[in-house]
Protein backbone atom coordinates (compact mmCIF):
# COMPACT_ATOMS: atom_id res chain seq x y z
CA UNK A 1 0.00 0.00 0.00
CA UNK A 2 1.22 3.17 -0.70
CA UNK A 3 2.21 6.08 2.30
CA UNK A 4 -0.34 8.15 -0.06
CA UNK A 5 -3.82 7.80 -1.10
CA UNK A 6 -4.22 8.40 -4.57
CA UNK A 7 -7.23 9.25 -6.80
CA UNK A 8 -7.95 5.60 -7.20
CA UNK A 9 -9.15 5.43 -4.14
CA UNK A 10 -11.26 8.89 -4.39
CA UNK A 11 -14.99 8.82 -4.67
CA UNK A 12 -14.94 11.33 -6.75
CA UNK A 13 -18.80 11.14 -8.81
CA UNK A 14 -20.49 14.22 -8.32
CA UNK A 15 -17.82 15.67 -5.68
CA UNK A 16 -16.81 18.96 -4.84
CA UNK A 17 -12.77 18.34 -5.27
CA UNK A 18 -10.95 20.97 -4.13
CA UNK A 19 -7.68 20.66 -6.21
CA UNK A 20 -4.25 22.41 -5.11
CA UNK A 21 -2.24 22.90 -8.41
CA UNK A 22 0.80 25.37 -9.28
CA UNK A 23 -0.44 27.32 -11.51
CA UNK A 24 2.50 29.90 -11.14
CA UNK A 25 3.67 29.63 -14.38
CA UNK A 26 6.33 32.22 -16.41
CA UNK A 27 4.31 34.90 -18.22
CA UNK A 28 4.88 37.41 -20.69
CA UNK A 29 2.13 40.30 -21.50
CA UNK A 30 -0.74 37.50 -20.12
CA UNK A 31 0.91 35.17 -22.02
CA UNK A 32 2.40 31.65 -20.54
CA UNK A 33 5.61 31.48 -21.81
CA UNK A 34 6.34 27.92 -20.43
CA UNK A 35 3.41 25.68 -19.73
CA UNK A 36 5.07 22.67 -18.20
CA UNK A 37 2.90 23.00 -14.63
CA UNK A 38 -0.32 23.07 -16.78
CA UNK A 39 0.68 20.20 -18.78
CA UNK A 40 1.66 18.38 -15.46
CA UNK A 41 -1.83 18.49 -14.18
CA UNK A 42 -3.97 17.83 -16.82
CA UNK A 43 -3.93 14.33 -16.33
CA UNK A 44 -5.33 14.99 -12.36
CA UNK A 45 -8.05 17.01 -14.28
CA UNK A 46 -9.05 14.74 -16.52
CA UNK A 47 -9.11 12.11 -13.82
CA UNK A 48 -11.67 13.67 -11.71
CA UNK A 49 -14.06 14.99 -14.65
CA UNK A 50 -14.20 11.80 -16.24
CA UNK A 51 -15.31 10.13 -13.04
CA UNK A 52 -18.06 12.98 -12.56
CA UNK A 53 -16.05 15.17 -10.11
CA UNK A 54 -16.22 18.96 -10.20
CA UNK A 55 -12.72 20.12 -9.83
CA UNK A 56 -12.16 23.32 -8.51
CA UNK A 57 -8.53 24.34 -9.25
CA UNK A 58 -6.92 26.56 -5.95
CA UNK A 59 -3.30 27.76 -6.68
CA UNK A 60 -1.21 30.81 -5.60
CA UNK A 61 0.70 33.23 -8.68
CA UNK A 62 3.49 35.23 -7.90
CA UNK A 63 3.99 36.89 -4.13
CA UNK A 64 0.99 39.33 -3.98
CA UNK A 65 0.56 41.15 -1.22
CA UNK A 66 -3.40 41.68 -0.70
CA UNK A 67 -5.06 41.40 -3.98
CA UNK A 68 -3.28 42.51 -7.02
CA UNK A 69 -5.05 42.59 -10.52
CA UNK A 70 -1.48 42.17 -12.29
CA UNK A 71 -1.30 39.05 -10.24
CA UNK A 72 -4.66 37.76 -10.86
CA UNK A 73 -5.05 33.54 -11.81
CA UNK A 74 -7.40 34.78 -14.82
CA UNK A 75 -5.44 34.96 -18.31
CA UNK A 76 -3.62 31.06 -16.95
CA UNK A 77 -7.33 29.70 -16.35
CA UNK A 78 -7.86 30.62 -20.20
CA UNK A 79 -4.86 28.74 -20.91
CA UNK A 80 -5.15 25.69 -18.90
CA UNK A 81 -8.75 25.61 -20.46
CA UNK A 82 -6.73 26.01 -23.82
CA UNK A 83 -4.67 22.81 -22.86
CA UNK A 84 -7.18 20.68 -21.81
CA UNK A 85 -9.64 21.56 -24.70
CA UNK A 86 -12.68 22.40 -21.97
CA UNK A 87 -14.39 25.12 -20.66
CA UNK A 88 -12.58 26.45 -17.73
CA UNK A 89 -14.78 28.77 -15.19
CA UNK A 90 -13.21 31.73 -13.38
CA UNK A 91 -14.73 32.82 -10.29
CA UNK A 92 -12.59 36.56 -8.88
CA UNK A 93 -12.00 34.77 -5.37
CA UNK A 94 -11.31 31.64 -4.11
CA UNK A 95 -13.79 32.13 -0.90
CA UNK A 96 -17.02 34.03 0.24
CA UNK A 97 -19.62 34.51 -2.12
CA UNK A 98 -18.33 34.68 -5.39
CA UNK A 99 -16.46 31.28 -5.02
CA UNK A 100 -19.19 30.10 -3.11
CA UNK A 101 -21.89 31.06 -6.34
CA UNK A 102 -19.16 29.78 -8.85
CA UNK A 103 -18.86 26.42 -6.97
CA UNK A 104 -22.55 25.94 -6.70
CA UNK A 105 -23.49 26.08 -10.37
CA UNK A 106 -21.00 23.10 -11.56
CA UNK A 107 -22.19 20.16 -13.27
CA UNK A 108 -20.38 17.00 -12.77
CA UNK A 109 -17.49 16.59 -14.51
CA UNK A 110 -17.19 21.09 -14.69
CA UNK A 111 -14.12 22.47 -14.18
CA UNK A 112 -13.35 25.93 -12.17
CA UNK A 113 -10.00 27.84 -11.28
CA UNK A 114 -10.34 30.02 -8.29
CA UNK A 115 -8.58 33.35 -8.00
CA UNK A 116 -4.95 33.75 -6.76
CA UNK A 117 -5.07 32.02 -3.23
CA UNK A 118 -2.49 34.21 -1.81
CA UNK A 119 -4.70 37.69 -2.33
CA UNK A 120 -6.01 36.68 1.16
CA UNK A 121 -3.51 36.72 4.18
CA UNK A 122 -4.57 33.68 5.70
CA UNK A 123 -3.02 31.39 2.84
CA UNK A 124 0.58 32.04 3.53
CA UNK A 125 -0.23 31.77 7.73
CA UNK A 126 -2.26 28.97 7.32
CA UNK A 127 -5.22 30.28 9.33
CA UNK A 128 -7.46 28.31 10.37
CA UNK A 129 -10.51 30.43 9.41
CA UNK A 130 -9.33 31.00 6.12
CA UNK A 131 -8.39 26.84 5.65
CA UNK A 132 -11.86 26.81 6.97
CA UNK A 133 -13.68 29.29 4.49
CA UNK A 134 -11.96 27.57 1.29
CA UNK A 135 -12.78 23.40 3.01
CA UNK A 136 -16.67 24.97 2.52
CA UNK A 137 -15.99 24.62 -1.00
CA UNK A 138 -15.18 21.03 -1.10
CA UNK A 139 -16.27 17.58 -0.10
CA UNK A 140 -12.14 16.05 -1.12
CA UNK A 141 -9.16 17.66 -1.04
CA UNK A 142 -5.97 16.64 -3.91
CA UNK A 143 -2.56 18.01 -4.24
CA UNK A 144 -1.28 18.09 -6.75
CA UNK A 145 1.64 20.85 -6.48
CA UNK A 146 4.76 19.02 -5.78
CA UNK A 147 6.48 22.24 -6.17
CA UNK A 148 4.63 24.38 -3.65
CA UNK A 149 4.57 21.59 -1.14
CA UNK A 150 7.77 23.23 0.77
CA UNK A 151 5.17 25.59 1.73
CA UNK A 152 2.79 25.38 4.92
CA UNK A 153 0.05 27.26 3.06
CA UNK A 154 -3.11 26.95 4.10
CA UNK A 155 -4.40 25.54 0.26
CA UNK A 156 -1.05 23.55 0.80
CA UNK A 157 -1.18 22.05 4.09
CA UNK A 158 -3.93 23.27 6.09
CA UNK A 159 -6.65 21.96 3.96
CA UNK A 160 -5.50 18.43 4.09
CA UNK A 161 -6.45 18.33 7.61
CA UNK A 162 -9.56 19.15 6.88
CA UNK A 163 -10.94 17.09 4.17
CA UNK A 164 -10.49 13.68 3.23
CA UNK A 165 -6.98 14.31 1.40
CA UNK A 166 -5.39 12.35 -1.77
CA UNK A 167 -2.24 12.85 -3.72
CA UNK A 168 -2.93 13.88 -7.17
CA UNK A 169 -1.21 12.51 -10.40
CA UNK A 170 1.57 14.24 -10.76
CA UNK A 171 1.79 14.47 -6.74
CA UNK A 172 2.12 10.58 -7.15
CA UNK A 173 4.50 10.90 -9.91
CA UNK A 174 6.77 13.12 -8.49
CA UNK A 175 7.18 11.58 -4.82
CA UNK A 176 7.23 7.81 -6.94
CA UNK A 177 10.30 9.29 -8.92
CA UNK A 178 12.03 10.70 -5.78
CA UNK A 179 11.49 7.94 -3.74
CA UNK A 180 13.85 5.81 -6.42
CA UNK A 181 16.58 8.13 -6.63
CA UNK A 182 17.24 8.35 -3.38
CA UNK A 183 15.40 6.98 -0.68
CA UNK A 184 15.72 3.41 -2.04
CA UNK A 185 18.10 4.24 -5.37
CA UNK A 186 19.25 1.04 -7.08
CA UNK A 187 23.32 2.09 -6.36
CA UNK A 188 25.63 2.98 -6.84
CA UNK A 189 23.76 6.93 -6.99
CA UNK A 190 25.83 9.55 -8.86
CA UNK A 191 24.63 13.03 -7.98
CA UNK A 192 25.42 15.97 -10.56
CA UNK A 193 25.41 19.09 -8.20
CA UNK A 194 26.37 22.41 -10.31
CA UNK A 195 25.48 26.25 -9.55
CA UNK A 196 27.42 29.29 -8.68
CA UNK A 197 27.42 28.97 -5.01
CA UNK A 198 28.36 26.79 -2.33
CA UNK A 199 26.64 29.01 -0.14
CA UNK A 200 23.11 28.47 -1.46
CA UNK A 201 23.45 24.32 -1.15
CA UNK A 202 25.08 23.82 1.88
CA UNK A 203 22.43 22.00 3.66
CA UNK A 204 21.90 19.28 -0.19
CA UNK A 205 25.28 18.65 -0.04
CA UNK A 206 25.55 17.31 3.08
CA UNK A 207 22.61 15.72 3.04
CA UNK A 208 24.20 14.18 -0.72
CA UNK A 209 27.64 12.98 0.97
CA UNK A 210 25.62 10.78 3.68
CA UNK A 211 23.16 9.52 0.66
CA UNK A 212 24.95 9.03 -2.46
CA UNK A 213 27.85 7.12 -4.02
CA UNK A 214 29.62 9.77 -5.98
CA UNK A 215 29.06 12.96 -5.49
CA UNK A 216 30.18 14.91 -8.84
CA UNK A 217 30.44 18.80 -8.24
CA UNK A 218 30.43 21.21 -11.19
CA UNK A 219 29.39 25.05 -11.81
CA UNK A 220 30.89 28.10 -9.90
CA UNK A 221 31.15 26.06 -6.87
CA UNK A 222 33.42 23.40 -8.04
CA UNK A 223 35.97 26.53 -8.02
CA UNK A 224 35.34 27.16 -4.04
CA UNK A 225 36.12 23.38 -3.42
CA UNK A 226 39.12 23.74 -5.45
CA UNK A 227 40.42 27.07 -3.90
CA UNK A 228 39.87 25.26 -0.35
CA UNK A 229 42.35 22.58 -1.76
CA UNK A 230 45.27 24.95 -2.91
CA UNK A 231 44.31 25.27 -6.54
CA UNK A 232 44.67 29.20 -7.77
CA UNK A 233 41.49 29.93 -9.73
CA UNK A 234 42.17 33.69 -10.72
CA UNK A 235 39.52 36.30 -11.35
CA UNK A 236 36.57 32.75 -11.01
CA UNK A 237 33.90 33.23 -8.62
CA UNK A 238 34.64 31.81 -5.36
CA UNK A 239 33.49 31.76 -2.07
CA UNK A 240 36.50 31.95 -0.41
CA UNK A 241 35.30 31.97 2.92
CA UNK A 242 33.82 29.29 2.62
CA UNK A 243 37.53 27.00 2.43
CA UNK A 244 36.99 25.38 5.83
CA UNK A 245 32.72 24.67 5.14
CA UNK A 246 34.28 22.79 1.59
CA UNK A 247 37.29 21.12 3.11
CA UNK A 248 34.17 19.79 5.87
CA UNK A 249 32.27 19.00 3.33
CA UNK A 250 35.05 16.80 1.55
CA UNK A 251 36.00 15.11 5.33
CA UNK A 252 32.21 14.01 5.69
CA UNK A 253 31.85 13.09 2.52
CA UNK A 254 34.79 10.59 2.77
CA UNK A 255 33.54 9.53 6.33
CA UNK A 256 30.47 8.10 4.18
CA UNK A 257 32.09 6.57 1.43
CA UNK A 258 30.97 9.38 -0.83
CA UNK A 259 33.67 9.96 -3.66
CA UNK A 260 33.64 13.72 -4.64
CA UNK A 261 34.56 14.46 -8.36
CA UNK A 262 35.86 17.68 -8.70
CA UNK A 263 36.75 19.19 -12.25
CA UNK A 264 40.43 18.32 -13.36
CA UNK A 265 40.42 20.81 -16.41
CA UNK A 266 38.48 24.21 -16.79
CA UNK A 267 37.59 26.35 -20.20
CA UNK A 268 38.95 30.04 -18.80
CA UNK A 269 38.62 33.27 -20.41
CA UNK A 270 39.18 36.72 -19.54
CA UNK A 271 35.14 38.25 -20.56
CA UNK A 272 32.78 37.40 -19.09
CA UNK A 273 30.27 37.25 -22.43
CA UNK A 274 29.19 34.86 -24.99
CA UNK A 275 31.70 33.39 -27.64
CA UNK A 276 34.34 35.14 -25.43
CA UNK A 277 37.68 34.11 -26.53
CA UNK A 278 38.94 30.93 -24.50
CA UNK A 279 41.51 28.17 -23.93
CA UNK A 280 41.47 25.13 -21.92
CA UNK A 281 43.78 24.50 -19.00
CA UNK A 282 44.30 21.94 -16.50
CA UNK A 283 42.64 23.43 -12.87
CA UNK A 284 45.93 24.33 -11.64
CA UNK A 285 47.07 26.76 -14.78
CA UNK A 286 44.80 29.16 -14.46
CA UNK A 287 45.95 32.99 -14.76
CA UNK A 288 45.09 35.47 -12.26
CA UNK A 289 43.16 37.93 -14.79
CA UNK A 290 41.68 34.54 -15.73
CA UNK A 291 37.78 32.78 -14.67
CA UNK A 292 36.83 29.67 -15.15
CA UNK A 293 33.16 29.57 -17.08
CA UNK A 294 32.98 25.39 -17.55
CA UNK A 295 34.05 22.40 -16.78
CA UNK A 296 36.88 21.09 -19.30
CA UNK A 297 36.57 17.60 -22.00
CA UNK A 298 39.07 16.17 -19.32
CA UNK A 299 36.32 16.63 -16.99
CA UNK A 300 33.66 15.58 -19.12
CA UNK A 301 35.48 11.87 -19.62
CA UNK A 302 36.21 11.82 -16.34
CA UNK A 303 32.45 12.08 -15.34
CA UNK A 304 31.52 9.66 -18.29
CA UNK A 305 33.53 6.98 -16.74
CA UNK A 306 31.73 7.71 -13.74
CA UNK A 307 28.48 7.49 -15.11
CA UNK A 308 29.59 4.34 -16.73
CA UNK A 309 29.01 2.09 -13.35
CA UNK A 310 26.25 4.09 -12.51
CA UNK A 311 22.71 2.87 -11.49
CA UNK A 312 20.75 5.97 -10.31
CA UNK A 313 21.57 9.77 -11.08
CA UNK A 314 20.26 13.07 -9.56
CA UNK A 315 20.94 15.97 -11.06
CA UNK A 316 20.48 20.09 -10.03
CA UNK A 317 22.74 22.36 -11.27
CA UNK A 318 24.66 23.11 -14.22
CA UNK A 319 28.34 22.47 -14.94
CA UNK A 320 29.16 26.07 -16.58
CA UNK A 321 27.64 29.10 -17.02
CA UNK A 322 25.31 27.31 -20.05
CA UNK A 323 23.70 30.55 -20.85
CA UNK A 324 26.54 31.90 -22.32
CA UNK A 325 27.89 29.22 -25.22
CA UNK A 326 30.20 27.84 -25.88
CA UNK A 327 30.68 27.44 -21.98
CA UNK A 328 27.17 25.10 -21.95
CA UNK A 329 29.60 22.54 -23.40
CA UNK A 330 30.16 20.14 -20.27
CA UNK A 331 26.77 20.91 -19.32
CA UNK A 332 25.14 19.58 -22.77
CA UNK A 333 28.13 16.95 -22.86
CA UNK A 334 27.33 14.99 -19.77
CA UNK A 335 23.54 15.21 -20.08
CA UNK A 336 23.05 13.92 -23.37
CA UNK A 337 25.41 11.10 -21.76
CA UNK A 338 22.97 11.01 -18.99
CA UNK A 339 20.26 10.73 -21.33
CA UNK A 340 21.27 8.47 -23.56
CA UNK A 341 22.15 5.51 -20.60
CA UNK A 342 18.52 6.31 -19.42
CA UNK A 343 17.12 5.96 -22.88
CA UNK A 344 19.68 2.72 -23.20
CA UNK A 345 17.48 1.52 -20.21
CA UNK A 346 20.65 1.18 -17.81
CA UNK A 347 20.06 4.31 -15.81
CA UNK A 348 17.40 6.07 -13.83
CA UNK A 349 17.75 9.72 -13.92
CA UNK A 350 15.95 12.22 -12.06
CA UNK A 351 16.61 15.94 -12.57
CA UNK A 352 15.16 19.27 -11.01
CA UNK A 353 15.44 22.91 -9.78
CA UNK A 354 14.69 26.22 -12.01
CA UNK A 355 18.18 26.17 -13.59
CA UNK A 356 18.57 22.62 -14.39
CA UNK A 357 15.89 22.30 -16.07
CA UNK A 358 16.33 25.00 -18.48
CA UNK A 359 19.55 23.63 -19.12
CA UNK A 360 18.54 20.17 -20.08
CA UNK A 361 16.03 21.56 -22.17
CA UNK A 362 18.97 23.45 -23.71
CA UNK A 363 20.68 20.31 -24.09
CA UNK A 364 18.10 18.55 -25.43
CA UNK A 365 18.16 16.03 -22.80
CA UNK A 366 15.06 16.59 -20.82
CA UNK A 367 13.18 14.72 -22.23
CA UNK A 368 14.59 11.37 -22.18
CA UNK A 369 15.50 11.92 -18.60
CA UNK A 370 13.71 9.31 -16.79
CA UNK A 371 12.11 12.44 -14.36
CA UNK A 372 12.12 15.87 -14.81
CA UNK A 373 10.82 17.19 -12.02
CA UNK A 374 8.17 20.41 -12.08
CA UNK A 375 10.01 21.96 -8.57
CA UNK A 376 12.47 24.46 -7.78
CA UNK A 377 12.48 25.52 -4.30
CA UNK A 378 10.98 22.25 -3.12
CA UNK A 379 13.30 19.91 -5.14
CA UNK A 380 16.45 21.55 -3.25
CA UNK A 381 14.39 21.37 0.07
CA UNK A 382 13.64 17.39 -0.79
CA UNK A 383 17.54 16.95 -1.97
CA UNK A 384 18.33 18.96 1.79
CA UNK A 385 16.85 16.18 3.14
CA UNK A 386 13.68 18.22 4.38
CA UNK A 387 10.24 16.79 5.01
CA UNK A 388 7.71 18.80 2.48
CA UNK A 389 4.52 19.98 4.77
CA UNK A 390 2.82 19.48 1.69
CA UNK A 391 3.72 16.18 1.03
CA UNK A 392 3.50 15.20 5.46
CA UNK A 393 -0.01 16.33 5.69
CA UNK A 394 -0.58 13.71 2.87
CA UNK A 395 0.82 10.67 4.36
CA UNK A 396 -1.96 8.30 5.81
C1 LIG B 1 7.64 27.94 -7.36
O1 LIG B 1 7.45 28.59 -8.39
O2 LIG B 1 8.77 27.52 -7.04
C2 LIG B 1 6.46 27.56 -6.53
O3 LIG B 1 5.29 27.90 -7.17
C3 LIG B 1 6.54 28.18 -5.17
O4 LIG B 1 6.47 29.58 -5.24
P1 LIG B 1 6.97 30.46 -4.01
O5 LIG B 1 8.46 30.30 -3.95
O6 LIG B 1 6.53 31.86 -4.29
O7 LIG B 1 6.33 29.90 -2.75
MG1 LIG C 1 10.11 29.95 -6.07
Amino acid sequence: MPTFRTLDEADLAGKRVLVRVDLNVPMDEGRVTDDTRIQAILPTIRAITEKGGKAILLSHFGRPKGRDASQSLAPVAAAVGERLGAPVAFAGDCIGSDAEAAVSTLAPGAVLVLENTRFHAGEEKNAADFVQQLAALGDIYVNDAFSAAHRAHASTEGLAHKLPAFAGRSMQKELEALAKALEAPQRPVLAVVGGAKVSSKLELLGNLTAKVDILVIGGGMANTFLAAKGVKVGKSLCEHDLADTARQIIATAASHGCEIVLPVDAVVTKTFAAHAEHRVVPVDQVAEDEMILDAGPATVALVKEKLKGAKTVVWNGPFGAFELPPFDAATVAVAKAVAEATKAGVLLSVAGGGDTVAALNHAGAAGDFSYVSTAGGAFLEWLEGKQLPGVEALRR
